[in-house]
């Protein structure tokens, strides 16, 4: 928030800015979506619904995962909410009592580790190892940090802010070894549309999900509808009325028109969600070919979500800098917005940027340009002195 906040004040210095600290898709909620939305707004829909969620929807969710992933889960074992951040919540304050402890691969989207904090929880963190071409998810060292106080384990897959897709094997073996030691696992699948190569590997795919899996996704990303929040939750039906319970206590049930919408997305047609993923693909690649052109900047090409995490340790060594001086200097003389690795809870990708690419092919050309010739700008500058 503070760089947008400077990105803001860059703007009103009449600096042209191209931010790629975007979170959300740029194409509005596809129109057959908006009209089931107005639909239900015209005919009157817009009391309170059951907190669990409309049946209709619980039921198209239920197919969605259950055509997608065979994970046979039942409309009952289904919570929406409102935002798949509600959901992360939900799931955590049914788990989690003062001094517990959260396991939570580095770096993580900062919800996780607040909300843990929120309810008196302890974030303990494990990096994700860097390898060079990207980065992987090493179990054993998860392994090494669990203590008897653990009792949740994160699995964002696929991952914000590295665009990390996690093995098949990965995500079998956490699971397995969360099972073994009787640990929740919180997978936030949101970005599972957003795959471009490999096979993605849901942690419902897994046998025994039921055990251990408190699942999270929503129509935020795949369906362009961050505005109207709705998210939902599947869990082993035995957690169902504690998490019903929660639910209640905190937003009552989801907005009613977005639920009505919520059915009308997951229904179809599909079309414009493949159309823009493999949109979206392109805009990976013309991104991650601009940073390859940059000097000093380590990339690797994501294959999820739409964000890149480029190291930039060698560059900011050439250059004499910090991550974040170099982020502010970008805004100031190229309204060009990156969001430096330290925001993130355990500073394990301090030295890297995010950036999204959920920004118009041209847009991220002429934005990866300015950070280009700045960047040899600055290394020309520093040679001569
Ligand atoms: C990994 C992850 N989980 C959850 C969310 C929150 O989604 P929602 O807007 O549905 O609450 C986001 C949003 O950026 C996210 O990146």
């Amino acid at each position: 928030m503070t760089f947008i906040a400077k990105a803001r004040e860059a703007a009103a210095r009449g600096l042209d800015v191209i931010s790629f600290g975007v979170g959300q898709p740029d194409a509005p909620t596809f129109p057959h979506i908006v009209e089931a939305g107005i639909r239900a707004l015209e005919e009157g829909f817009t009391g309170y619904t059951e907190t669990q969620g409309i049946p209709e929807l619980r039921k198209a969710i239920a197919d969605y995962l259950n055509e997608r992933y065979g994970a046979g889960v039942s409309a009952d074992e289904v919570i929406v909410t409102t935002g798949a951040k509600t959901a992360l919540f939900v799931a955590m304050a049914a788990v989690l009592r003062p001094g517990d402890e959260v396991l939570i691969p580095e770096p993580s989207y900062p919800s996780y580790a607040s909300t843990a904090r929120i309810l008196g929880a302890r974030p303990v963190f494990v990096p994700l190892r860097w390898t060079g071409r990207g980065f992987e998810l090493d179990v054993s060292a998860v392994e090494e940090r669990l203590t008897e106080r653990t009792k949740m384990i994160v699995l964002n897959n696929p991952h914000n802010p590295t665009g990390t897709v996690f093995n098949a094997q990965a995500v079998e073996e956490l699971v397995e070894l969360a099972s073994r030691r009787g640990i929740a696992v919180l997978a936030d699948e949101i970005y599972d549309n957003f795959v471009y190569e490999g096979r993605f590997r849901s942690v419902l795919e897994s046998a025994r999900w039921r055990d251990v899996v408190l699942y999270v996704n929503g129509h935020s990303k795949t369906f362009s509808m961050t505005g109207w929040r709705l998210g939902w939750l599947v869990a082993d039906r035995r957690l169902i009325p504690l998490l019903r319970f929660i639910a209640e206590n905190v937003y009552s049930c989801a907005p009613s028109i977005s639920q009505r919408a919520g059915v009308a997305a997951l229904r179809g047609p599909w079309e414009p969600v493949r159309e823009m993923v493999e949109e979206f693909r392109q805009r990976r690649d013309i991104m991650v070919e601009e940073l390859s052109k940059i000097p000093g900047v380590e990339t690797y090409k994501p294959q999820g979500a739409f964000y890149v995490f480029p190291r930039l340790a060698r560059l900011v060594e050439q250059l004499g800098m910090t991550v974040e001086e170099l982020v502010e200097h970008m805004i100031y003389s190229r309204g060009v917005v990156m969001i430096p690795g330290s925001v993130f809870p355990d500073k394990a990708g301090a030295l890297h940027v995010r950036l999204s690419y959920a920004l118009r092919p041209e847009r991220i050309r002429e934005g990866m340009r300015r950070f280009r010739e700045e960047v040899e700008n600055l290394l020309e500058e520093k040679a001569k002195r």
